[in-house]
């Protein structure tokens, strides 16, 4: 579907001629994240560099009721931002810049199109830290983050994007363009739109500065990555270091998925020993004492037969390469086309979850490799079936989506989430049901309408307009 000669013209009058793109390449480039299963078909790409263009945007859009799609780093992989029936793209790359930083209130406001490894280092800079870490720091941009609440490999000590925003400005679906909490730590003045806007995948407007918190930097981080021989044991790992010492992560992953990370990315292996499974935990260092309290933990897990080896890092770089065993495990992945889950239950209900999950990926999966990786602390767990070369990504998809029905009714029975951290985009919006009630469904629709009420925000994704 192609864009209206008069209306492409009028995009040129809000942004500028150049920064309207209706090239091939661009709609391949800006028409879609990180999924496999979808191509691209968008009828304009625009890049505005202010929120008033993006007011006008919005409002060009009410006017001919044409859609929008918000688009970030594009690293999503539920689909959030994949545009496929003639939209126009909205993609802030232009916008990402520093707008104010405040030490006494230790924050910064940003435009959305900051990507997060920049956030990172102007933070840094400040002698302050960003704690929302992921794989793919060094492309996503911070209003695609807020956008899915999304979550990475510290969220067991810092929490999730959500914990760090304290204020947004967004252009509603209306056109308005709203300041949402301006910063405060405290306002209990009637209903917090802003967090209605985080993780609301573009369906409800386009986020276009943040105010974002910053905390103190840690100490110097410690790495052990243990080899555990099944899963009941790394939950028992979890218990024992969690109550012993305070983590910065815990994360973990399948011996066949490292296998190909180590090949991938030329990372050596932990240790000689093979086991099944590994954790990964991190902790500060905030003193000898922290250290050998790690080393009491970890005998005691060997004494009680849940690992069977492990190593601690002696140095930043070795640290860095114990990381990517369980970093690179993403985009290592990406070469198979991998069908994804991205499960939670409470931590408490995991080791029950995780054994009914695993009979029945066996029992389904029995000719299809999986791979398990997750943020295990977090009760977040990532199963990633890969497609085999000899069937097409329409097949594969058709197949796994079954299983995922499947899953998603354990998720259900065991009050958990169908997504955790990837959002629901069009990937996972045929399973919310299993995690939201027909009531919340309903209220999200109303919601949609009223900030929405033309259905022209990045439509088909999360929920219907009503
Ligand atoms: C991860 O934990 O590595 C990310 O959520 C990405 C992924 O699941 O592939
Ligand atoms: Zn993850």
């Amino acid at each position: 579907m192609t864009v209206a000669p008069p209306v492409i013209e009028k995009l040129r009058e809000i942004v500028g001629e150049q920064r309207v793109l209706t090239d091939e390449v661009s709609f391949q480039q800006y028409g879609v994240d990180r999924t496999t299963i979808w191509q691209p078909a968008p009828g304009v790409v625009v890049l505005p560099e202010t929120t008033e263009q993006v007011q006008a945007l919005v409002q060009l859009a009410n006017a001919e009721k044409l859609a929008l799609v918000p688009s970030g780093g594009r690293t999503g992989l539920s689909g959030g931002a994949v545009a496929l029936n003639g939209e126009i793209v909205v993609a802030l790359d232009r916008m990402n810049k520093v707008v104010d930083f405040n030490a006494v209130d230790r924050s910064v406001t940003v435009q959305a199109g900051m990507i997060t490894q920049q956030l990172q280092e102007f933070a840094e800079q400040q002698g302050l830290f960003y704690p929302v870490d992921f794989a793919s720091a060094g492309s996503s941009q911070i209003g695609g983050n807020i956008a899915t609440n999304a979550g990475g490999i510290k969220v067991i000590r810092y929490g999730m994007t959500r914990d760090w925003v304290l204020g947004l400005k967004v252009v509603d679906g209306n056109g308005n363009i709203l300041e949402l909490n301006h910063g405060l730590v405290k306002n209990n003045t009637g209903l917090d739109f802003r967090h209605l806007f985080i993780g609301s995948e573009g369906v409800l407007g386009i986020i276009t500065e943040a105010t974002i918190g910053l905390a103190k930097p840690p100490k110097e981080l410690c790495v052990l990555v243990l080899g555990v021989v099944d899963f009941p044991s790394i939950i028992e790992v979890l218990k024992t270091f969690n109550d012993g010492m305070e983590l910065t992560a815990f994360e973990f992953f399948t011996h066949n998925g490292m296998v190909r990370v180590v090949d991938h990315s030329q990372v050596p292996v932990p240790f000689e020993s093979e086991a099944p499974f590994y954790a990964l935990l991190e902790f500060e260092q905030t003193s000898e004492a922290e250290l050998e309290r790690a080393m009491e933990l970890f005998e005691t897990c060997v004494m009680e037969g849940w690992v069977e080896d492990g190593v601690i890092s002696q140095s930043l770089s070795q640290a860095e390469n114990l990381w990517k065993l369980r970093e690179d495990m993403s985009e290592t992945l990406s070469r198979w086309k991998p069908y994804k889950n991205d499960i939670s239950v409470n931590i408490s209900r995991m080791p029950e979850f995780l054994a009914k999950v695993e009979t029945l990926a066996a029992e389904q999966y029995p000719d299809f490799e999986v791979v398990w990786y997750g943020h295990i602390g977090d009760g977040n767990l990532h199963l990633n079936i890969l497609k085999p070369d000899e069937l097409s990504i329409e097949q594969f998809t058709e197949r796994c989506s079954g299983v995922s029905k499947q899953i998603a009714a354990l998720v259900g029975e065991f009050r958990g989430s169908v997504s955790a951290e990837h959002g629901v985009g069009l990937l996972k919006k045929d399973y919310l049901g299993y995690s939201r009630s027909p009531e919340e469904l309903l209220l999200m629709q109303q919601v949609k309408k009223a900030f929405d009420p033309n259905g022209i925000m990045n439509p088909g994704k999360v929920v219907d307009a009503a």
